[in-house]
């Protein structure tokens, strides 16, 4: 038995300097430590040893196992040399261009946020923007919401640990800074630092103290709008807003406007909407956002006379818009940032 494996070993040393590629390598194992290979043979043999003999020839056969799996690994490393020598010398052309750079495209975020924003640019509303740490005077006090309003509480509002000294407005003196929980913050950046009339609209990311699931993000963007003119009336705010959703959704896109409240706007409504291209969400009255015309109050607050001004604004979720655009039911996917989702929107 020891002669024999002695002979295997030796036979699969002599054979193993032959070989050069991967093929000849893969069959070369198969013949040594295949199902039918020869030490595969030899051990099965083992079943025939008597009880005294089995621990000898067992040892044996582990060494002429450890020899071969040496010959192997040695092989191995061969050929991984001798392919990497033959790819580095293929004769190059420098002359030929390089590959393309794979593309990229957009995530589907961004599609939509410059989509939507197309459908406002077209009505006359250029793009404004502000800040994502927003002190609270500019995200709740300027906007007409009263200290003990519940969307001010620590549990909903992200709030910085450091107060912050206004140097624009003396009647501030130290307030909280926070991550703004709305983009309507830009509504009041807006007012103070442009004559009207004018029309915004103001994309940008938000926080909020939110449990993620499904169908919530504890950040996530909005897109606001804001129109200050002489003489703003409900009507307009109807048409942009229908102007929008039909340019979003298909001209056969209807919306419903149910009153509501917000601090900032009086009358305020809740704005749903309604279209037979939704698939199984479609002809179902479905909420996508918040609007109203400015309330007075704040119009004063951000030093515009009421008498003369007037306004209308609204806020919708970017999230909620790509989401019934796109079919998307979950959230998450927007942030995971998996190739196999974003591809999708090339
Ligand atoms: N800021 C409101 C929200 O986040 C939406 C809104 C914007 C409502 C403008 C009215 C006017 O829910």
């Amino acid at each position: 038995m020891q002669q024999q494996l002695a002979q295997l070993v030796a036979t699969a040393r002599q054979e193993s300097a032959s070989v050069t590629t991967r093929a000849e390598l893969e069959a070369f194992k198969a013949r040594v430590v295949g199902p039918h290979g020869s030490l595969t043979q030899v051990m099965k043999g083992m079943a025939t040893l008597s009880k005294e003999d089995r621990p000898v020839v067992g040892k044996l056969i582990n060494e002429a196992k450890k020899a071969v799996e040496e010959i192997l690994a040695a092989l191995l490393q061969k050929v991984e040399d001798a392919e990497i020598a033959s790819a580095l010398s293929a004769p190059l052309d420098p002359t030929l261009p390089s590959p393309d750079a794979p593309a990229g495209n957009l995530h589907p975020l961004s599609r939509t946020r410059e989509r939507i924003l197309n459908s406002f640019r077209k009505l006359g509303f250029t793009v404004a923007e502000g800040p994502e740490v927003e002190t609270e005077w500019y995200c709740f006090d300027a906007l007409n919401t009263p200290g003990d309003h519940p969307a001010r509480d620590m549990q909903d509002t992200l709030y910085l640990p450091k107060t912050f000294r206004s140097a624009d407005a003396p009647r501030r003196q130290e307030e909280a800074m926070l991550l703004r929980t709305h983009t309507s913050s830009v509504q009041v950046r807006t007012m103070l630092s442009r004559r009207p009339p004018f029309r915004i609209v103001a994309p940008g990311r938000c926080f909020r103290r939110d449990a993620v699931d499904a169908t919530h993000s504890a950040n996530f963007h909005q897109v606001e709008g804001l129109w200050i003119d002489r003489g703003v009336t409900l009507a307009d705010l109807r048409g942009v807003l229908d102007f929008f959703v039909k340019e979003t959704f298909g001209a056969d896109a209807e919306i419903r406007l149910r009153p509501s409240f917000f601090p900032f706007t009086e009358p305020s409504f809740e704005m749903d909407l309604r279209s037979p291209n939704l698939g199984r969400l479609s002809n179902r009255w479905l909420e996508i956002m918040g609007c109203g015309l400015v309330d007075p109050k704040v119009l004063e607050l951000c030093g515009l006379d009421p008498q003369e001004w007037s306004g209308l604004a609204f806020g919708l979720g970017l999230e909620r818009i790509a989401m019934l655009v796109h079919g998307i039911d979950d959230i998450r996917h927007f942030y995971q940032n998996d190739v196999r989702f974003l591809r999708q929107f090339a």
